[in-house]
């Protein structure tokens, strides 16, 4: 058995009805196969990592040469670094650290763009621009801007200041790096952003962080190769946990449980929290369906948003991320008052395993169905397992709610809302839209 577990023994399956999807396992394995073998989904595949390996060798001295990296992305181009950089690179948030420094721009904030090129050294500064598409108005804005201030700086050399992340044939980025000659790593066909941590997008930035890209692919290969075999079957694919968690889901779904927990007590390991709850979020939030993910982190969050969880509405399932292995860290003293008397000699560590472990049954003993995900060891692997188990389960479980995990048709509308009223031609529904949303009769009061 694997050393990383998923421990079901809470998960409530005795009250689920899973016997409908449990008998849908031929049906997924043999769309694994045809969606595999056709390359829609290179996440399980990995078939673009070879190339990519040899990519990433060739330019990492050149990467890892700057002091700083300016990485603008958003949404599935920004949160996956994050997630490895809070989890593996946190000397960057302590004192005393003296580079490199990944500084991750998802957003269009005047103040946060204007600090980086107040304060940024450009010429120890490369800016990786993320953008799948490679014309989302957020990451190739900032671009604009950041572009103006590199060539201000540093005259004709800014272009040996920039790597652009993105598909391997079309889009603006595309055709900028064609016609500017910049440094490019390709997002491959069918990789959208919220699946594509363990390509040039999430690995660039890792590898100029000093994190190993092999690592993070060869723990995501162990969890992904058996679903992305030819030889998947149906009995192969009900063994396997990211099966085990979609039917699991769908079944919660379909009981009204319309909430799901990340609940992290790797503290370092939050902002895989945001990444998950983007993957989960944007794949299944389709036609009314769907589950609302809920970041938290374990033990800052049990002073937080926990009294919700365990007595606010019976709606809410939980995934619980932990790892026994953790550093025990400091030793508490011996000279505390009684009243700590319990915590004596004990390590940070233990109370950090104590706390999870009561959080943990409290959540059960409140009726909340939990599968704890527990880690062996909080390594480079165990994040690209993790990773790949999360995005397959993903996938499968909208595949069991019959809707398109890989698409995100809702948000589109804000975009061309937002883009009609910046004045872009064409967009005249939009314009006429906007204006009737804008003449409404105002309800509003000062506060
Ligand atoms: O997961 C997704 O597909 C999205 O969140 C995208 O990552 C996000 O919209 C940014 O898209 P792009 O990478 O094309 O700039």
């Amino acid at each position: 058995m694997s050393a990383d577990i998923l421990d079901w023994t809470n998960a409530g399956l005795g009250d689920l009805d899973t016997a409908a999807y449990r008998a849908r396992a031929a049906e997924m394995a043999d769309r694994l196969k045809t969606e595999v073998g056709a390359g829609r989904l290179p996440f399980l595949g990995l078939g673009y990592w070879p190339k990519l390996d040899k990519d990433l060798g060739a330019m990492a001295g050149w990467l890892t040469g700057f002091e700083h990296m300016l990485l603008l992305g958003i949404g599935g181009s920004a949160l996956g670094a994050r997630a490895l950089q809070k989890a593996f690179f946190p000397a960057q948030d302590q004192p005393g650290h003296n580079g490199p420094w990944l500084w991750i721009a998802d957003n269009v904030d005047a103040r946060s763009i204007e600090a980086c090129m107040a304060k940024l050294p450009p010429e120890k500064t490369v800016v990786v621009v993320v953008s799948k598409s490679g014309g989302t108005i957020e990451t190739v804005g900032q671009y604009f801007i950041v572009r103006n201030w590199l060539k201000a700086r540093l005259g004709a050399s800014w272009k040996d200041h920039a790597l652009f992340v993105t598909d391997q044939k079309i889009g603006f980025l595309r055709r900028e790096a064609a016609s500017l000659g910049i440094r490019t790593l390709a997002v491959p066909d069918n990789l959208g952003g919220r699946y594509s941590v363990l390509s040039a997008v999430g690995l660039a930035p890792a590898l100029f962080m000093g994190l190993d890209p092999a690592r993070l692919v060869k723990g995501a290969a162990e969890v992904a190769g058996p679903l992305a075999s030819a030889g998947l079957d149906a009995e192969a694919l009900s063994g396997h946990p990211a099966f085990g968690l979609a039917i699991w889901a769908a079944a919660l779904m379909d009981r009204g449980f319309d909430e799901l927990i990340f609940f992290s007590y790797l503290p370092l390991w939050a902002c895989f929290g945001d990444w998950f709850a983007q993957l989960w979020a944007e794949s299944l939030g389709k036609q009314g369906k769907g589950s609302q993910p809920i970041p938290a982190v374990g033990v800052t969050d049990q002073h937080s948003v926990n009294q919700m969880f365990l007595d606010g509405r019976r709606n809410k399932a939980c995934l619980f991320l932990t790892c026994p292995s953790l550093p025990a860290g400091p030793r508490f003293p011996e000279d505390l008052a009684d009243e700590f008397a319990y915590v004596r000699g004990r390590d940070l560590g233990d109370l950090l395993q104590a706390e999870a472990l009561g959080t943990r049954m409290a959540l059960t003993t409140s009726g909340v169905p939990l599968v704890e995900v527990r880690l062996d060891r909080d390594g480079q692997e165990a994040a690209g397992k993790l990773m790949a188990l999360l995005g397959a389960a993903t996938i499968l479980t909208g595949w069991l709610m019959d809707i398109n995990p890989l698409d995100q048709p809702a948000v589109e509308l804000g975009k061309r809302l937002a883009k009609a009223r910046m004045g872009a031609a064409g967009l005249e529904r939009e314009k006429a839209d906007l204006e009737a949303f804008l003449s409404a009769q105002r309800q509003e009061q000062g506060f």
